[in-house]
């Protein structure tokens, strides 16, 4: 989603701008621009990648800008549409939507403002302006358009003549970063770690000012607030790309360290404790009769094999929604549900409203499984766990969604304790296979170059089918959801079961059937549903485990995991997933870390 910079130093900002933007290219965008104040404004703006913009601005030299990565809503890509948006000597990033932006319009229409784009930023910024006619002040100004604006926004202004940079939020993150040097806003720290480390997260509704010393806060009923500074422990490398060519070749090579981290607080442990989920969390879990999941793509995912745990091990009843639809729909709350959301940004608009949908409902024991800590999520919720899998950059999910998965394991194991339901025996073997899990999804990344061998064949096919059964079935799912952002083949999956009752028809010789056999209980239910597969000539990719007794043969093509590891399994089954779309995609040329229309964090509905 859309990105903003914004910099007010002593030093000439223009390339930490133009760095910041560099840092938040992840987030996925169309078009690029920057404002900057000499004490007059200058704008430039590109359709494409932030280096065209670099070539724009390489001249120029200012101590006061603002800058933005536009992934479009309202209105095409083009630069007409690109931020910053200006109302005279004032000009305006904006990341979110503005849901009563074509009634605003329709007043500053009105009253003469003339609108040069299809955006809803470009209200923002013709609104600001209108305000200052009777509220002469930036800050006030800027103040009083948020309490006219409905929906999601993070927005940076800056204006002819003045020396501040004022800043607002409202459901979509920024935060501020206090440097040496000067002040600085960003959509995320990742922008901002050139400069600082010194973080101040903005809360809803906050509104703040920056100069080059200072930093002045109100909060949304316009009361003076400090906010807390925090050191950002995020290592400047953890952005870099190193030795990798794309960032999810790095991310899922990453796996095994990512869940190392994610684990560390088991290391030594005899058993499972409800503290890794916050202070509260032994009387919040203990009394929780349900679970229900809330959580959108890949983390939904991540969510459904959670169910067949948490039913398994807790004997508790779970289910899972994805929140777009959750927060919309009339269900039946139950106040001793456990609420758990689970995202890797913190910052998905539909996750974060489907969690406040189940708080208004009367739930409220809410967990949050997040991997930015202080992120949108994780301060709406009662409970926290953050996984420790690092900045992922990737717009394809792939360490967060494993580090998830050691998370949900644990909460199975923890609500299964409390609920009496597990044996000293299985604690200490659940342990067991937590902490060599890292060494087990290792051994899986050895079988790279098989994998690479079978990503040929897939690069010519327009459609592919995954099958999986039991916890499997989403990781079916989640291969499927891989190879289709970023190699663009249509997949789909579906529970093997299921195939007979209508997929079938489908299987031709054309048609890649991806299948994960692991040694468990429904192997050979799973043979059987590849035997249907087989007579009707599809071709089948199998991934299976070192011991179960799937055989090569013509039309079928097996790659063993080293071990079969029991529940834990699907960890290390999504991982040639993973690299099998990864090898696709190169094989095709698609921008891997960026596919087409897609955002990595996305904070609009
Ligand atoms: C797919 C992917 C998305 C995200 C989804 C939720 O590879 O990354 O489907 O999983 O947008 O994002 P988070 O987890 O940040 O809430």
């Amino acid at each position: 989603m859309c990105g903003i910079v914004a910099a007010v130093a002593e030093r000439n900002i223009v390339p930490v701008l133009i760095e910041g933007l560099r840092k938040l290219e992840y987030r996925g965008y169309d078009s690029a621009g920057v404002a900057l104040l000499n004490p007059t404004l200058t704008r430039l703006r590109s359709v494409g990648r932030v280096a065209e913009l670099a070539s724009l601005a390489e001249a120029q030299v200012a101590h006061h800008g603002i800058a933005h990565t536009r992934w479009a809503t309202h209105g095409v890509p083009s630069e007409r549409n690109a931020h910053p948006h200006v109302s005279e000597g004032l000009a305006v990033v904006h990341n979110g939507i503005i849901e009563n932006y074509a009634e605003l319009k329709a007043e500053l229409t009105a009253a003469g403002y003339v609108f040069t784009s299809d955006t809803d930023t470009e209200v923002v910024a013709h609104l600001i302006q209108h305000t200052q006619k009777t509220n002469n002040d930036l800050f006030d100004a800027v103040f009083a358009t948020t309490q006219r604006l409905i929906g999601a926004y993070a927005i940076a202004v800056i204006q002819e003549w003045d020396d501040r940079i004022v800043v607002a939020r409202q459901g979509a993150p920024l935060l501020l970063g206090v440097g040496e040097e000067g002040r600085y806003a960003a959509s995320d720290a990742s922008a901002l770690l050139q400069v600082t480390r010194q973080m101040i997260y903005l809360e809803e509704g906050d509104v703040a000012e920056l100069k080059r010393g200072s930093v002045r806060i109100v909060d949304r009923n316009h009361v003076a607030v400090e906010r807390a500074l925090h050191e950002s422990s995020l290592s400047a490398d953890a952005v870099e790309l190193g030795e990798y060519a794309h960032y999810m070749q790095k991310e899922i090579f990453e796996q095994p360290q990512a869940l190392a981290a994610t684990l560390e607080m088991i290391g030594g442990a005899q058993s499972f404790s409800p503290n890794l989920f916050g202070t509260d969390a032994p009387e919040l879990l203990a009394g929780a009769k349900s679970v229900l999941i809330l959580a959108c793509g890949t983390s939904f995912h991540a969510g459904l094999v959670a169910r067949y745990w948490i039913e398994q091990l807790a004997g508790i009843p779970c289910s899972v929604e994805i929140a777009s639809e959750y927060r919309y729909r009339v269900s039946v709350p139950h106040p001793d549900t456990l609420v758990v959301a689970i995202s890797q940004s913190g910052e998905t608009a539909d996750t974060l409203a489907s969690v406040k949908h189940a708080k208004a409902q009367g739930m409220m024991r809410t967990l949050a499984l997040c991997n930015v800590p202080e992120s949108a999520i994780v301060r709406e919720c009662a409970l926290r766990f953050l996984t420790r899998a690092g900045p992922e950059i990737g717009v394809a999910s792939t360490k967060a969604f494993t580090t998830q998965l050691a998370a949900l394991f644990l909460l199975a194991a923890t609500l299964a304790k409390q609920q009496g339901h597990l044996s000293a025996s299985d604690e200490a073997e659940h342990l067991t296979a937590l902490r060599h899990l890292p060494v087990a999804v290792q051994n899986v990344l050895a079988l790279e170059d098989d994998i690479r061998a079978w990503a040929q064949r897939f690069s010519d096919k327009h459609h592919a089918l995954f099958l999986g059964r039991g916890h499997h079935f989403p990781i079916a799912l989640e291969g499927a959801l891989k190879l289709k952002e970023i190699s663009y083949i249509h997949a789909e999956a579906y529970a093997a079961g299921e195939l007979k009752h209508g997929p079938l028809a489908l299987v031709d010789e054309d048609m890649p059937v991806v299948s994960i056999a692991p040694n468990d209980a429904l192997l050979e239910k799973l043979k059987s549903n590849l035997k249907e597969v087989a007579a009707r000539g599809g071709e089948l990719y199998v991934f299976a485990d070192a011991d179960s007794h799937v055989d090569e043969e013509p039309g079928v093509h097996v790659l063993r995991l080293p071990e079969h590891y029991g529940l834990l399994s699907p960890v290390l089954h999504v991982v040639p997933l993973q690299l099998l779309s990864y090898h696709v995609a190169l094989v095709k040329g698609t921008d891997v870390d960026k596919p087409r229309n897609l955002a990595k964090s996305v904070t609009v509905e």
